[in-house]
Parts: C-alpha cells; structure tokens; sequence
C-alpha cells in the first residue's frame, strides 16, 4: 500500500518538474538580473540518481552566464549504487569524482564548490568527507541522508527500484550500518548548505534536512545551513528560488559567511504589499523566518515538558534537563575557566556520576526499551535502535574515563592534572549534548509518531515491572547515597534565601550544613508520600 502511495506522489512530482522545467525557459533572463554574480568561482554540478549531464545543463549555463566557472560531472548517467557494498561503491565513486575535480581546477590547484542534486549530494559530501582540502563548499539539492538514523524516510517505490537495478548481492540501502554520516557540526572544516522541499516526494523532507543539533553546533569556517524552498524533487535545478539560493550561496565568502538572508530576492512591492494585507507578522514569522535559517550558536538548551506527552518520555526529558542544568552549574563554577585546586572535585565527581552511572544505569535504558516498543509497531526502525545503542555504549565508554579521572582528581594523593580533565569533560559533554539534541529532535518525534496514544499506557506499566526502573536520583524520592553532595548543593542552591546567618564565611561547611536541613525536609516529606499511598 505505502508503494501505491509513493508511486502516486512521484507521479506528482514528475507533473510539478514539468512545470519547472517549462517556466526555466521564461525566468531566465529575469534570474541572471537578481542573483549574484560570481568572481570565476569553480562549481562542479553532480546529477541525481539515473540522470546525466543534461539535468544540470540548464543550472551550469545560468551560472556561467552569472560568472562562475561551473562544470558538468563528465561522468554520464548516475547508475546509482553498483558493486558488492555501498561503502566499496562510494569510495570507488568518490574517486572518480575528485579526478574530475583535479581537471576543472587544473593548474591553479583553486578548491572546487560541489553542488549535487539528490544522490549527487551524497556523492559531494562523501568527495569532500575524503578530500577536505580540494572542495570549496557542498551544497546539496534535496539529498538523502545525512543520518541513518531517519534515511528510511524515503519513497518506497523509488528506493525498490534502486534495490532492482542495483548489482546482484548488494540491497540498495543506507540507513543503519549502511549510512553515511561523517558531517559533524565542526567537520570537514567547510560550508555545507542543504536545500530542501517540503514537497519533495522523492528524499522526504526531514531526510534531506540536517538535523536540527548539527546546525546549532556548527560555527565558520565550518557553517551548515539548511534552506526550505518549495519545489520538487526532480526539477531543483530548474527552479527559480533554488537556483537564486544556489547562486548566492556560492558566493558567499567562507570566512564571513552570513546566513541566507531571502528578503533581499522580494521586489520590495511585494513584501510591502503582502504587509499592506496582512500585517508585517505574517510576512515576518511566516514567509521571512522560514525561509532564513538562523545560524545558533551552540547553547544547551532547558526545554519546556508538555503536558500532554506519555510519562516516560517526560522523565527522559527531565532528565535531560537535568543535565543541561549540572553543566550549567559546573561551567559557571569554573570562575577563572579552568579546575585548579579550589575545583569542588567532589561536586564534579557527583556531576560525573550522574552522567555517566545514572544514564548507563536508568536512562538509557530506558530510551532502548521505548525504542524496542517503536519497533512493535515499526518495524523499519530497527537501525534507529541499533544506532541509539552504538551510541550509548560509546558515551558510556566515554564516561567510564571521565569518572575514572575526575576521582583520580578528588584524591589528595593522585591528583589528576586540571587540564587534561577540563578537556575530557568538555569533550564528553559536548558527545552527550549532540546526543540529546538528536534524541529530542528526531528519536523522540519519532516514539511518538509510531507509538499509538494507547498503547502509551501499557508500555509505563511493563516499564514499572522492571527492576531498572528507578526514579533519577535528583528527584526527592530517588535521591541515593552517591549523590549526596550533588544533592545537597542543588538544595543549597535551591534554598539560598532561607539560609541562616553566620554560615556564610566557611563555603563548603555553610553549604553542608544549610543543605542537610533542606535534604532532611525533602526526604521526611517524600517517606509521609510514600507512607501515605501504601496506606
Ligand atoms: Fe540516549
Ligand atoms: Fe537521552
């Protein structure tokens, strides 16, 4: 039924490149008098699947028309993947790719931009991946994956096809193990722009997009941008926004790239006009701040819990929040930026705990466990939970090393060097950082799109009857004898006004004991809960 579905939406995507293909013919001239123009900047144009030079004519001659130096692959029809494992076929291809590459910049030995339609796109990033220092920028046109986690979002009946044509003994795939994510938000050091539609019936949009945390990272000389542009999938290089972005985007320069700014392509009639209508929000928050993607800088970011989702996503999200909170806390006590002596070594061993032990014991856990109920009703995320795991057994991995250090560092005798720990603990927050963006903006969208309202329920209750099931150890119920001193200081932070007088001048002493009598409190009234409910 899903193939039925997805040859339907192709089909409209054929008749809507038709039309893109039609009004290219009349927007020409219109085209070359906006976009930028281009220094003799060298582009190399990269067909999509089962297309060849001819699909990225009309785009090359526009460019040169606009001053870049732009050029054809050369390399005929894209057969899509060939060969015994799309690793072994990338590589082959990529190659190839950059052989051509060398060609176009000849002599001057000048790094080449690669723009590359769908799977043209992929074979751009993994060029650049593997040649860092030849390739310019990468922009890609409505291009599979850049995670497996989501790759399966693709049109069924295309993807089938692929899978056909392909060699015998290689399933066309690359979701999973079979993925291609090495574009992290720092490298490869360069620019990387994906375009993307939200009627693109062919690569979905959220596969095409790059996840939300990727782009929050990221910062020059290795900016990613994702642009929303409405077209479909197949006549990108024909449609008029995508080429004036592709344009722009080309000549923006690498070391003060500024994010895609779509006012100034508006006549200013129309925007003034649409204002006139309807109000300067509407253009604003709309039209305006969909199309320009801001470019964050990296912030963790304490999220609000809704109400209405199921319960053990919540906890997730609390503690996430939780984190986001004790890294907070540790990164401002870090007064002069680095742990010395005064460092609160056993603060940040508690920290380090919590990360490291509670999220291995309790919270991980139960992140698999939602993701095996997924399975139940979806199948085909199987690699999201193969890839969840990957990555919860390296953050523990991680983690083991970090504790290991920092209690070295609370031991008077072998007191680890500052400095190298600083750096294992931003490191380790920074991997576990990405990983919660990841799970709040794709992973859990996800457990909640396949798991039904119902179902919700059920799932609580089979969690509740496992023995790993135990409250965060933040919460007043929950709270164990290794996080004590954690607990304390967040009581004590907690409880700043109330404090007496005459604790103020020993900080460790005044804090310990301020914060025994609100742990005290918490406990008693946790114990009359629980007293009270068994009753
Ligand atoms: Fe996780
Ligand atoms: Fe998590």
């Amino acid at each position: 039924m899903a193939v039925i579905k997805d040859l339907l939406r192709l089909q409209t995507d054929i008749a809507v490149t038709a039309g893109e293909i039609a009004l290219s013919r009349l927007t020409r001239k219109r085209l070359l008098r906006k976009i930028p123009r281009g220094e003799g900047q060298l582009v190399m144009l990269l067909p999509g699947y089962m297309a060849g030079d001819d699909s990225m004519n009309w785009l090359r001659d526009v460019l040169r028309d606009a001053g870049f130096d732009a050029h054809c692959w050369g390399l005929g029809q894209n057969r899509g993947f060939q060969g015994e494992s799309g690793e072994a076929h990338v590589e082959e291809m990529t190659a190839r790719i950059i052989e051509k590459v060398r060609k176009i910049s000849g002599a001057s030995g000048a790094k080449v931009a690669l723009v590359g339609q769908s799977l043209g796109g992929l074979y751009s990033r993994e060029t650049a991946m593997r040649y860092p220092d030849e390739i310019d920028r990468v922009i890609t046109l409505g291009s599979p994956t850049i995670h497996p986690y989501i790759s399966d979002d693709q049109n069924s009946f295309v993807t089938r096809i692929a899978s056909r044509k392909a060699e015998a003994g290689f399933r066309f795939s690359i979701t999973g193990k079979q993925g291609f994510l090495h574009w992290g938000a720092r490298q490869p050091e360069l620019p990387m722009v994906a375009i993307w539609s939200p009627i693109d019936a062919v690569v979905f949009s959220q596969s095409a997009r790059i996840p939300d945390y990727i782009v929050q990272l990221s910062q020059a000389p290795a900016i990613r941008e994702n642009l929303r542009l409405v077209c479909s999938h197949s006549g990108m290089a024909f449609n008029e926004a995508v080429v004036t972005a592709v344009a722009d985007r080309l000549a923006e320069p690498v070391d003060q790239w500024q994010a895609f700014d779509a006012v100034k392509y508006f006549p200013r009639w129309s925007i003034e006009l649409v204002e006139q209508a309807f109000g300067n929000r509407l253009f604003h928050e709309f039209i305006y701040a969909d199309w320009r993607q801001e470019v964050v800088r990296p912030r963790p970011e304490i999220r609000d819990i809704e109400d209405d989702q199921p319960l053990l996503l919540k906890r997730l999200r609390r503690d996430h929040n939780d984190f986001y909170q004790l890294y907070a806390m540790i990164e401002e006590s870090l007064a002069d930026g680095s742990f010395d002596e005064e460092s609160d070594y056993l603060l940040l061993a508690d920290v380090a705990r919590f990360m490291t032990d509670y999220l291995d014991r309790c919270h991980h856990p139960l992140e698999e466990f939602v993701f095996q109920e997924v399975l139940k009703f979806h199948p085909e995320s199987a690699h999201s939970l193969e890839a969840l795991e990957r990555e919860h057994s390296k953050i523990a991995k991680h983690g083991a090393l970090l504790l290991q250090q920092v209690e070295n560092a609370c031991d008077p005798g072998i007191k680890g060097r500052p400095d190298r720990l600083l750096v294992r603990w931003r490191k380790f927050c920074e991997t576990l950082r990405s990983h919660v963006e990841l799970e709040e903006t794709v992973l859990f969208p996800q457990a909640m799109t396949h798991i039904p309202a119902r179902a919700w329920t059920i799932v609580q209750r089979d969690w509740n009857l496992r023995e790993d099931s135990a409250e965060s150890p933040l919460s007043d119920v929950g709270v164990g004898e290794e996080f004590r001193h954690l607990f304390e200081y967040l009581s004590y932070v907690a409880n700043r006004d109330r404090r007496p007088e005459g604790f103020g001048d020993n900080r460790v002493l005044g804090r310990y004991l301020d914060s025994v009598v609100f742990l005290s409190e918490k406990l008693d009234g946790a114990l009359e809960r629980r007293q009270s409910s068994s009753n």
